[in-house]
């Protein structure tokens, strides 16, 4: 079989056999393939697509491209979410908390943060103490002891993904559905978990740009998890506006804090309760989603949520009382007002630009290898929908560095105002299964 051959057939338009898949997988993995051969096949799936068949043999010969984790160890139901990736998305540090409390076991391997998205292991990072880094054996026994740990990927889990990503981060063929489910799919595959919620986001900082595309991803992936028997589902959230009002890695730890602390913003509570309920569902606590909704409301009341939050904190060697106290987290040395130069309705915060723009405060990678500033970070104080009047605060801005005037003047172009009232949409457009 030759590298060239499978490229021009894919070219071509044409359907891959297993046996090509498993030759592109495994040469890639062990480098007999270069990444010239392996950027060139990605571009032509990229144009022409594959279908379902093709798409299921990708993501098994990625799967199978190293270890996979078995979690026999846990008892119960093992359930796990997965972002798409977007701007102030915080979901797991609550909703983690919040689905443990409730009785359900989370073992999750999360991810870092790059370009203009955020990752939950830097966010983790910013509670002093932290690792995110557990032999496996201390991992399965902290989920057994306290339902819960949230800790980064193991360096031998799905190789063939990690090389692949980096080259498509650097090829422009990132954005595929076949590439991207299968990444994701192989990776939350390994990971062991029975049960895998996917938040698919769509809109200005998301990959998928409609919601359309998220839907057509979501149904991919799903698919993909029915096949392989782990009861899998898609909410489709809107990403066109950063979630919440956090943007920045310890000020998004601090929002997660407030919220379960009853204090999150609308659109954060409902995504948390809405996902978390279908979380429940799928680890079989409750029937439906009103009473699991009902649930986990009640974890946000009583702060059971929270405490979990501290006991996790705690158990990966991190300062639980930042937890009870987040006045605590470091600030950044600057603070600056990003006002509005006129009155009217908040029609868009660009979710794409805001994202780009907290990484230029210090907040992101634009390269693997950047190190990143974990109080840096933007605050809104509008969100889409509000009245704004002339020279009213629309965020806070916070970094490290000495001169970012060119960041707050993007910041403020990226809200976009309007004469009329907006109407604010749901966080939550679709539910699949
Ligand atoms: N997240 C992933 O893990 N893989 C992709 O391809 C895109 C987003």
């Amino acid at each position: 079989m030759r590298m060239v051959d499978i490229i021009i057939k894919k070219r071509s338009g044409l359907e891959l056999t297993k046996e090509e898949i498993d030759f592109v997988i495994n040469g890639f993995t062990n480098s007999s393939i270069p990444d010239y051969q392996m950027s060139s096949l990605a571009m032509a799936i990229v144009f022409n697509g594959m279908n379902k068949k093709e798409i299921g043999y990708l993501t098994n010969a990625m799967l199978y491209s190293g270890d996979t984790i078995s979690l026999k160890g846990i008892e119960g139901i093992k359930v796990d979410k997965h972002s798409t990736g977007g701007v102030g998305d915080k979901t797991s540090l609550v909703l983690g908390p919040l689905v443990a409390s409730c009785g359900v076991k989370l073992a999750k391997m999360s991810g870092r943060g790059l370009g203009h998205t955020g990752g939950t292991l830097d966010k983790l990072e910013s509670i002093p103490g932290l690792t995110i880094s557990i032999e496996k054996e201390d991992f399965i026994k902290q989920v057994n002891d306290i339902g819960i740990a949230i800790v980064g990927q193991t360096g031998t889990l799905v190789p063939a993904d990690k090389k692949l990503y980096a080259l498509r981060d650097v090829t422009g063929t990132v954005e595929s559905i076949p590439l991207i489910s299968s990444s994701i799919m192989s990776k939350k595959l390994a990971s062991g978990s029975d049960t895998i919620l996917l938040d698919v986001k769509f809109g200005s900082g998301a990959f998928m740009k409609t919601l359309d595309d998220a839907r057509e991803l979501a149904r991919t992936m799903v698919d993909i998890g029915d096949e392989l028997k782990r009861d899998t589902r898609a909410i489709l959230t809107d990403m066109n506006e950063p979630l919440g009002l956090a943007i920045g890695n310890s000020l998004e730890v601090i929002e997660a804090i407030n919220t379960l602390n009853g204090n999150g913003p609308k659109d954060l509570v409902e995504l948390c309760t809405k996902a978390g309920a279908i979380m429940l569902m799928q680890a079989k606590k409750v029937e439906t989603l009103e009473e699991g909704m009902k649930l986990i409301t009640s974890k946000i009341e009583s702060k059971e949520a929270l405490d979990k939050l501290a006991q996790m904190v705690k158990a990966q060697g991190g300062d639980e009382s930042y937890i009870y106290d987040p006045s605590k987290f470091e600030k950044a040395k600057y603070e600056y007002v990003v006002r509005s130069s006129k009155e009217g309705y908040v029609k868009e915060i660009n979710a794409l630009e805001i994202g780009e723009s907290a990484m230029r405060l210090g907040a992101g990678r634009a390269t693997k290898e950047d190190t990143i500033d974990l109080s840096a970070g933007i605050i809104l104080n509008k969100k889409v929908g509000s009245h704004v009047e002339e020279n009213e605060e629309l965020c806070r801005v916070f970094t490290n560095k000495e001169d970012v005037s060119s960041v707050l003047e993007d910041i403020k172009e990226s809200f976009k105002l309007s004469e009329e009232k907006v109407d604010v949409g749901p966080i939550i457009y679709e539910i699949i299964q």
